[in-house]
């Protein structure tokens, strides 16, 4: 009698293990084939824009690849897809230049996004961006 209810538990428990294992192997692979929106998408990004001073950049994920947001001196916020338009690679932010540098082949833009020099063949995208309540939004 004990040795059956012993089986029945670890029946239970065994059960309850293979449950979870196949949970865990079948939510990402639903997640993977599921759209995702909104914001879990990050087609929107949002940051407190005191945290943004003069001369600051903010990189950042949008829409599944990599975008930047400038504040220039003056203050006149900027939001560009940080994508080389040669070949792909991010670009990286030269503070000491204030300005963008890619470097796989030593592209160059400037904080509106301008070739300055190199393989580039056109500026960095623009995003959409605006400022309500003290709050930046890309997107
Ligand atoms: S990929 Fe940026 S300069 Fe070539």
């Amino acid at each position: 009698m004990e040795d059956e209810a012993r089986r029945r538990f670890l029946g239970v428990c065994l059960g309850g293990l293979g449950a979870a294992a196949a949970g865990g192997v079948l939510w990402p692979v639903y997640r993977y084939l599921t759209p995702r929106s909104g914001d879990e998408a990050g087609r929107t990004f949002s940051m407190a824009e005191q945290d943004l001073p003069e001369g600051a950049v903010k990189f950042f994920d949008f829409a599944g690849s990599a975008a930047v947001l400038v504040r220039k001196k003056g203050g006149e916020l900027v939001a560009l897809s940080a994508v080389c338009s040669h070949l792909g690679c991010i670009v990286q932010w030269d503070k000491a230049r204030m300005s963008f540098v890619c470097p796989c082949h030593g592209g160059q833009f400037s904080t509106d996004g301008v070739v300055l020099a190199g393989p580039p063949p056109r500026a960095l995208a623009k995003l959409p961006v605006s400022v309500a309540k003290g709050v930046i939004t890309v997107g």
